[in-house]
């Protein structure tokens, strides 16, 4: 075998082992995957909010429909929360219908309000752009990503 294709292979060995380990790295890093996951109430209030359309004219994370808000931090912004929240689902306003939720109804949709919200801020300013170009996010629930 020549010096040249014994470098060759060399050099491919090198890249073959340099893959297997950015693998290895990759998928067994959670990174960016929300690791929270709805508990049985929020996900009982998460069907509520697809089943009666919410999202027809509100948001999350900026996606749905735009009669209404974006309802992502809905729980923990000041002065909104979960009796406020509920006060919308009894009386309804303007364009939004009142609903006939029972009280337990109205917890599960607060529930998954509470648990979409621990999930980040929507619309998130505080980013910053570093000399690499990528963009640093800052997240409300940091301990959950790195
Ligand atoms: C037909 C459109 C429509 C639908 C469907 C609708 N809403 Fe609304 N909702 C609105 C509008 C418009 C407002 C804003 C009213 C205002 O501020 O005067 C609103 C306001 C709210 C608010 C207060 C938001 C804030 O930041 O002040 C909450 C909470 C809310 N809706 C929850 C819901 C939930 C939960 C559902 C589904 C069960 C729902 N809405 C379905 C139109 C809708």
């Amino acid at each position: 075998m020549s010096a040249s294709s014994r470098l060759y292979i060399f050099v491919i060995a090198i890249l073959l082992a340099l893959f297997c380990i950015y693998n290895v790295v990759v998928y067994n890093t959670d990174g960016y995957v929300a690791v929270e996951k709805l508990s049985p109430t929020a996900v009982k209030g998460q069907q509520l909010f697809q089943n009666n359309r919410c999202w027809s004219c509100h948001q999350l994370y900026g996606l749905g429909g735009y009669l209404g808000p974006d309802l992502t931090n809905i729980y923990s912004t000041e002065g909104k929360g979960p009796l406020y929240i509920k006060a919308f689902l009894n009386s309804g306003v303007k364009s939004m219908p009142q609903y006939n939720f029972s009280e337990e109804e109205k917890d599960a949709l607060v529930q998954y309000f509470k648990q979409v919200d621990q999930t980040g801020i929507y619309p998130n300013y505080n980013a910053e752009i570093e000399a690499t170009g990528w963009v640093k996010i800052k997240y409300r629930n940091e301990t959950s990503r790195d």
